[in-house]
């Protein structure tokens, strides 16, 4: 039986050299880092040398990086500073596909402070109108807020060109960047984003860690209050392991960006290739579009999703249906959903998405079970 992870884009396993980078910080240099002995210095030092390494992947400055609880605080964090910083505008632009860190932060706005929330749809391909988002941006407008990368099907969002939109438009711009960081080269010494969101434990760090970058100049209020840490932007003794490995995953992350994303798509072209040669009605969400190079978000006609990650978690195979935050439930994906995948595909989808850590092997021995498990979930439907 296999052991085979390729459910990446729920989180990643975390690479032996993090690892190695957060032991002492979990064992010697234990000490809180605003103590003044030199414990205390030991982990401060450990948390600015992981700022510079995040800051090298980002080209962004130290200084504007704020460390969180995980991308979803983060998330969080810019809607609720955006919205903060010019409380007279009561209108949000975003998508119908965004994160439920995102979505939920934004209905509650809606639902308890009255603030016009201006969704946006998306085609079949899972691609958004960028003339619609101009029309939609209006002078009361706080914030827009739209991903980089697609959690579910990985498809990659113009962000240069929302964010050169937004700033000629005077709007604030917010981009939940969790799955694309680590795995596309970013520059935001010139790329028009002024907020923008990181997780640690989709690029091989780990969980509980992420980050908020604020452009700068552009208002950051605390969601959190205390003793001040983070420039007071995010109080909490700091979760200094976390941060050290986060740094260091982002240092292995991109010191080999290009190398990964090749491997990766030729992994993922394999698994496409031979999914769509060998199981009829197969079709792969967002495929025509640009995407993460690890990500395959396929459909199965009349096949049940539960049914076929059970039978594939009995070989050893994990995959998911869509978001791990939703993988409980029996909906189908809300991202789907706004893609207009018909009704006859969006039971049978998987998400399968790889990292460096597996292997054309792996994926073969994925193709070599799935036709036979597709074909057992749809016992009882003609095609
Ligand atoms: C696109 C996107 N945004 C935000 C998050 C939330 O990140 P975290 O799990 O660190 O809270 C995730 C993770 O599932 C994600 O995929």
């Amino acid at each position: 039986m296999g052991n085979i992870y390729f459910d990446n884009n729920a989180t990643t396993p975390i690479d032996p050299a993090v690892r190695e980078a957060m032991l002492p910080y979990l064992e010697q240099w234990f000490g809180n880092p605003s103590s003044g002995h030199r414990f205390g210095e030991a982990a401060h030092g450990g948390i600015e040398a992981a700022r510079q390494q995040v800051a090298a992947l980002l080209q962004a400055p130290p200084s504007r990086l704020i460390f969180t609880s995980g991308g979803s605080e983060a998330n969080n964090l810019a809607i609720w500073s955006a919205v903060l910083a010019h409380p007279e505008r009561k209108h949000i632009v975003t998508s119908a596909v965004e994160h439920a860190s995102v979505l939920a932060p934004l209905a509650f706005l809606q639902e308890k402070f009255g603030y016009e929330v201006e969704i946006l749809p998306v085609d079949q391909g899972g691609d958004f109108d960028l003339v619609a988002l101009a029309a939609a941006i209006r002078p009361d407008t706080a914030l827009v807020s739209l991903m980089g990368a697609n959690n579910e099907t990985g498809v990659l969002w113009p962000v240069e060109r929302i964010g050169a939109l937004c700033r000629e438009r005077a709007v604030f711009f917010h981009c939940d960047a969790v799955q694309l960081v680590g795995k596309q080269s970013l520059d935001l010494a010139t790329l028009p984003v002024d907020y923008l969101t990181i997780s640690a434990h989709k690029l091989h760090g780990p969980k509980g860690t992420g980050l908020l970058y604020a452009r700068r100049m552009v208002p950051v209020t605390p969601m959190i209050m205390g003793s001040g840490q983070e420039h007071g932007l995010r109080t909490g003794t700091e979760n200094v392991a976390g941060i050290v490995g986060f740094g260091k995953a982002c240092q292995l992350a991109g010191s080999a960006i290009a190398e990964h994303a090749e491997l990766l798509g030729g992994m993922r072209d394999r698994l496409e290739a031979g999914i769509v040669a060998e199981i009829p009605a197969a079709q792969i969400n967002g495929g025509a579009m640009a995407r993460l190079a690890n990500t395959t978000n396929v459909s199965f006609k009349h096949a049940s999703g539960a049914a076929m990650i059970q039978e594939l978690d009995e070989r050893g195979i994990a995959v998911s249906a869509h978001a791990a935050c939703h993988s409980g439930d029996l909906d189908p994906s809300h991202v789907l959903r706004a893609m207009a995948v018909a009704e006859s595909y969006l039971h049978g989808t998987l998400r399968i998405s790889l990292s460096r850590f597996n292997t054309m092997a792996e994926v073969e021995e994925v193709l070599a079970v799935l036709p036979g498990i597709v074909a057992k979930s749809r016992q009882g439907f003609a095609l």
